[in-house]
This record gives structure tokens, sequence and C-alpha cells, in this order.
């Protein structure tokens, strides 16, 4: 099966929700693809200053007010989108991100490895990695600084997972090469949708690396947009090529794994 996914790279302005998701709205509705992946905190910027602001900034899943516009977008263009958001549930907040298909909400994913300040405003994922099985592939999610750990894109290509959607914020310059390994490893292919722009708040200053991507499990990268403009992007993924884990005559990726040796990583 063949698929047309892709991604929105833009430069969202801290707290101004409506204007975001007007400016994603409208980037969206330009991307020839049936699969879409937004960056992390997409409608509302990133460098929160106070749990204040971060508790102001969050919505429920999925009756919030973003998550309900990305199911109305999805449905009008008829396509699935994965995006991230800061989420309220009871006291706590999350840094999530939702899947939406044509149909409606279908799942949200909480990151489980949260980077650097995150720890201050938000509670670790505890809803694990899930790989949902759509009629355009099976999808799993992860968020922005969940690359470091390589053990978050092996649990999902484990479970199956064709296509990995990496809503994030990035602000190291490593993690774009690092994917391509990731894909290779364990050949999926990956939507990595970055933003752009620097962001300088409560005496702090984070530039974001843009070079939003899609990586083949070849280590081939298919497209990848620039270091600061507004981008999206699309190409065609071949999910046969995922679900054929053989590398060449004599190794399988999976089968050859040697569990037995691997038993240090779970303690
Ligand atoms: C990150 O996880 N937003 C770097």
């Amino acid at each position: 099966m063949k698929i047309k996914a892709g991604f929105v790279q833009f430069n969202p302005e801290f707290g101004a929700v409506e204007e975001n998701l007007s400016r994603a709205w409208a980037l969206l509705a330009a991307v020839d693809a049936q699969l879409v992946v937004l960056p992390e905190f997409f409608n509302t910027g990133y460098l929160i200053a106070s749990r204040e602001e971060a508790w102001r900034l969050g919505e429920e899943i999925p009756h919030g007010r973003t998550t309900v516009a990305l199911a109305e977008m999805a449905r009008e263009k008829n396509l699935h989108v994965v995006a991230g958001l800061m989420e309220k549930c009871d006291d706590r907040l999350y840094n999530a991100a939702v899947l939406i298909s044509p149909g409606g909400y279908v799942a949200k994913y909480r990151k489980i490895h949260l980077f650097n300040e995150e720890k201050l405003w938000f509670t670790p994922g505890d809803l694990g990695f899930a790989v949902h099985d759509l009629d355009i592939g099976r999808i799993g999610i992860m968020i922005c600084f969940d690359w470091f750990f390589p053990e978050s894109m092996r649990v999902l290509a484990l479970q199956g997972a064709d296509v990995i959607c990496h809503p994030a914020n990035l602000v190291l310059p490593f993690c774009q090469e690092a994917m391509i390994t990731r894909c290779l490893e364990n050949r999926v292919y990956a939507i990595t949708a970055n933003r752009t722009g620097t962001e300088t708040r409560a005496g702090k200053s984070f530039r974001y690396t843009g070079r939003s991507q899609i990586v083949a499990p070849g280590a081939q990268v298919l497209l990848q947009a620039s270091e600061e403009a507004e981008e999206i992007g699309a190409a065609e993924l071949d999910l046969a090529v995922v679900r054929d884990k053989r590398i060449n005559p004599y190794n399988d990726l999976f089968a050859d794994r040697r569990t037995g040796h691997y038993a240090r990583i779970l303690s």
C-alpha cells in the first residue's frame, strides 16, 4: 500500500492560539497528502514562563478548542492529522499529541521523555507508545525529545508501526541526522514536523532548527525543509517496504534480535 504523507513547518506566535490555528489551517489546506504532521505545541508556542501560563494554554482532549478545530480541518480536507498541544486533565498538564482522522478524533499520546524545563510544568506521559491501525497504515506517535531515547522508536516499530509521526520543537542540532539511523535500524518511515523561529521569554531564548523531514526505511531523506522558512511538504510512502524486515537473504531485522543479551535495557 502506498500513501502520501507530509508535514507543516511553521513559526507559531506564543499564546496566539486563534492566529496559530488560522495559519495552520491555511498551510494544511495546501498540503496534498492523506496524513499531515504538525509541530509540537503548534497552537501555543513552546517557551513557557510559569505553570500558570501552561495551565492557561492547556486544553482538554478531545473536547478542547484545538482538537475540535483540527477535527473540522481533517473532515473538510479528508485527511489524517497528528499535532502537538498542551493537554489539561484534572489537575495535571501533559505535553500531548492528537491523532485525528477524517471521521474525527482517534487517539492521543502523552510525551514520555520530557525535555529540560518541561519537567517543571508537565507530568510524564502515562499512556505508553501505541500504534494505531488505520486505513492509511499503522501510525505511531512520539514527540520531539523522545527521539533521544532509541527505545521510543524501537517499541513503536516492534508493535508494527509503518510511519512514526514526530511533532517537534527541536533546539539541539542532532535530531535530523539521528532520525536517519532510527529509520534504518527500525525499517520505518518517520515524519518530523519541526517549527522555526526564535522565542525569547522570561530571560530565556530558544532558536528552533526547522529542517522538518520525511525519512524512509532505507535511510533516504525523501524531503527536508529549510531551517527558517514556513514550508509544507509531502512524499509517497510505500508501506510494503516497512512490513518486510529482511535486510538481505540472511538477516531479518526483528528475527535476528538477540533479546537474551538485552535484559539490561529493561533495568
Ligand atoms: C523538545 O523536546 N521540545 C526539545
